[in-house]
């Protein structure tokens, strides 16, 4: 089967599509026919060797597919041919993946192979977040950063589901267009967010996958008794507090790492699926899909979120 291919730690531009043995489903696992694979932003960090997990070279990267079952194990409710978004550690993108039974879900009709390969990720990881995490409530104010990404485009729709109003922060117009389409209801550019924000009211939870030096600026955007979700870097530098700040307002500076939580407890993710799934089949939470690209660019995929010139949702279509 065609699969793309991590050899050396090079980046994005490094990365082939080549000819490999199709994987075999350990025990427990289901194995998908891709139709569509999500590109994330900790798979270009991977290609660099920059991420948490580090897999042994060469490897196939890819974190999160839709397509159809092919095999899936004893006891499991999931039958060939069946229609699912799956998430595993490495290997969504190729022509055939394993995945966990437990992390395999079942997609409902309306949703494409494309939209569903950019579910797993990033509204799972919104859904701990907004929820558990930060108790987001209907008619409260959420601001997202890098609201025109693929993090950012999920949280701005599962808020609005949730019944929030949202404040989109972007870099360019064309990243405000995706938080708009996304359902947010104001947009603001980085520079001078702040005030914007505090003209707007003030937030009372910040959805931050950036990172950098505007997160004092996040906090001080906050309501009294406000929590910051720290989700990623894109920005590259991990920020520090000062925690009189935090004190002052009775702010909750709160840590979201979706695997953290959900692959230690077997059951959530499905959990979390099921919750979301009257969105999905609502139409609610339909993902901002910016690009799709044949597998055979996987290297210019990749780049195009280091770059930063991605918008919405990244997705390489298998088939
Ligand atoms: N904690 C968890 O469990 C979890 C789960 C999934 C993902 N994440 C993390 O969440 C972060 C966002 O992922 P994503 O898929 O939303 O990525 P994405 O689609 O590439 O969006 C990230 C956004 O970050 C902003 N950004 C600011 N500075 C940047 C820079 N120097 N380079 C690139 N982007 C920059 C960009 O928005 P502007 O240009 O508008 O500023 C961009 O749209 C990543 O760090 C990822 O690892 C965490």
């Amino acid at each position: 089967m065609r699969a793309a291919r991590v050899t050396t730690l090079d980046g994005p531009a490094a990365v082939t599509v080549e000819q490999v043995d199709t994987p075999v489903r350990g025990d427990g696992e289901v194995l998908v026919e891709v139709h569509a694979a999500g590109v994330t932003f900790p798979e270009v960090l991977q290609s660099r060797g920059r991420y948490q997990h580090r897999p042994e070279l060469p490897f196939t990267p890819g974190s999160e597919v839709a397509g159809t079952v092919l095999e899936a194990p004893d006891g499991s409710p999931l039958r060939p041919g069946d229609r699912v978004a799956a998430f595993m550690a490495t290997g969504g993108y190729a022509e055939q993946a394993a995945a966990p039974a437990e992390l395999v879900f079942p997609l409902p009709d309306r949703v494409s192979f494309v939209a569903g390969a950019a579910l797993p990720m990033n509204y799972l990881t919104v859904e701990l977040a907004l929820g558990l995490r930060g108790r987001l409530q209907a008619g409260e104010t959420l601001l997202v950063h890098g609201a025109g990404g693929g993090i950012g485009t999920a949280g701005i729709q599962l808020a609005k589901a949730l019944g929030a109003r949202v404040v989109a922060v972007v870099s360019s117009e064309a990243k405000g267009e995706a938080a708009r389409q996304a359902g947010a209801d104001e947009v603001v550019p980085v520079d001078g967010f702040r005030a914007a924000v505090q003209a707007l009211g003030g937030a009372d939870v910040v959805l931050d996958p950036v990172g950098g030096d505007r997160f004092t600026d996040s906090l001080r955007s906050l309501r009294p008794g406000g929590r910051l979700l720290v989700v990623g870097f894109t920005a590259g530098e991990i920020p520090t507090v000062k925690v009189n700040r935090l004190l002052l307002n009775n702010i909750d500076v709160v840590g979201v790492g979706w695997g953290a939580y959900a692959l230690a407890r077997p059951g959530y993710a499905a959990s979390q699926w099921d919750r979301l799934r009257p969105h999905l089949e609502s139409g609610a939470l339909d993902p901002v899909i910016g690009s799709t690209r044949p597998l055979a660019e996987a290297a210019q995929a990749l780049a195009s979120i280091e770059d930063r010139t991605a918008v919405g949702k990244v997705v390489l279509t298998v088939r």
